[in-house]
């Protein structure tokens, strides 16, 4: 084992973390939220700044929490995809450039991989696994027969469930990220409005959610050209029941065809408390474990990347300092650079 430094930068946090032998010695997250928000959505070129402005400070702090000096450090792990290029560009020439200067390797991380061994930080995984990896930017299936061996078993055909969270927030004028308000007004809302079920009797582990965004706002046009008032907590439970049982719907058929030990969530969207009510309801009627993140591991941050830095370091996968971010890097292909 070793003393890693990670680097995260791909969305709207810039994150530096710092472990040593399996434990954290610091997780320092700056988060651009507020920013953002003015706009009801991540603006790239911002987020782009912002990092550049944020790193050598989140950098400074996650050294100094820690306690150790950059020459303690045995590598430079860092996001290198998916995400916004101009974020990731940020982080990776951070991370490049601590490489050059103290001659340590330099190790790329997918995001990917980094939500979902978040979930080292709470159990041992065990194979083999399905890992449903829920975020703004990604909804996939992932099957895992061992450490680092990755299938997408399944994977959106257009939005990521996060983004089709945020863009009905938006429409129903609440604040970003939609995902929070919503999942707390559905509590108080019944399933009053009928939407349909994307790719409704099609065997497939697929998802779709730009068509369930269209009905929303349509419905919500609609409704407003009538005159008549929506009800938004009514609303927010419609769509969530459908936006999570969609993924529910999946997982559930896929845990029985490949025969899994355990599911585990991961992603922005595993903070939902319906997704992870129903997924925990349905898993223990199967007698499969399941493992929810804490909420600290469903945002983005560098403690998870620092985690797949580990089973990296020990592989000795390790990158050239020509290495280059790729926006759309496929967790399949996570040892293609
Ligand atoms: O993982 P993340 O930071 O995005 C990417 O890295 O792509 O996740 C952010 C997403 C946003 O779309 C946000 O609305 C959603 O996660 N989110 C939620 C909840 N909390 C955050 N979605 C549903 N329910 C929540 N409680």
């Amino acid at each position: 084992m070793a003393v890693i430094l990670a680097i995260e930068s791909s969305c709207d946090e810039t994150a530096v973390a710092i472990i040593k032998d399996g434990v954290l010695l610091s997780n320092i997250v700056s988060t651009q939220i507020e920013v953002h928000r003015k706009y009801g959505g991540v603006m790239p070129e911002i987020a782009s700044r912002l990092h550049a402005e944020n790193i050598s400070i989140v950098l400074k702090e996650a050294v100094e929490t820690a306690n150790i000096k950059l020459e303690d450090v045995d590598a430079f792990a860092v996001t290198r995809g998916p995400g916004l290029i101009g974020a990731l560009h940020v982080g990776l020439q951070a991370a490049k450039t601590l490489a050059m200067l103290y001659k340590k390797p330099l190790i790329p991380v997918h995001h990917l991989a980094g939500h979902i061994y978040a979930n080292e930080y709470v159990a041992k995984l065990e194979f083999p696994l399905l890992a449903v990896v829920v975020s703004g930017g990604n909804s996939e299936l992932v099957l895992m027969e061992d450490h680092l061996k990755f299938k997408v078993i399944g994977k959106t055909r257009d939005d990521a469930i996060g983004e089709c969270y945020d863009k009905v927030a938006r429409v129903l004028g609440l604040p970003y990220p939609g995902g929070i308000p919503i999942d707390k007004l559905a509590k108080e809302g019944e399933h009053a409005y009928n939407l349909p079920i994307p790719l409704k009797g099609e065997h497939t582990y697929d998802l779709s959610y730009s068509g369930l965004k269209t009905n929303v706002i349509n419905l919500v046009h609609n409704l407003e050209q009538k005159g008549e008032k929506v009800d938004v907590p009514n609303m927010c439970k419609s769509f969530q029941d459908v936006a999570v049982g969609l993924v529910v719907d999946r997982a559930c058929k896929a845990v029985e065809e490949f025969e899994v030990k355990e599911v585990i969530l991961a992603g922005g969207v595993s903070a939902n408390s319906y997704l992870r009510m129903e997924m925990k309801r349905e898993m223990d009627e199967r007698g499969i474990k399941i493992i929810i993140p804490p909420m600290w591991c469903t945002t983005d941050n560098a403690a998870m990347i620092a985690k797949v830095a580990e089973h990296l370091y020990e592989r000795k996968v390790f990158a050239d300092l020509n290495l280059s971010a790729d926006p759309n890097w496929s967790i399949e292909d996570y040892l293609e650079f």
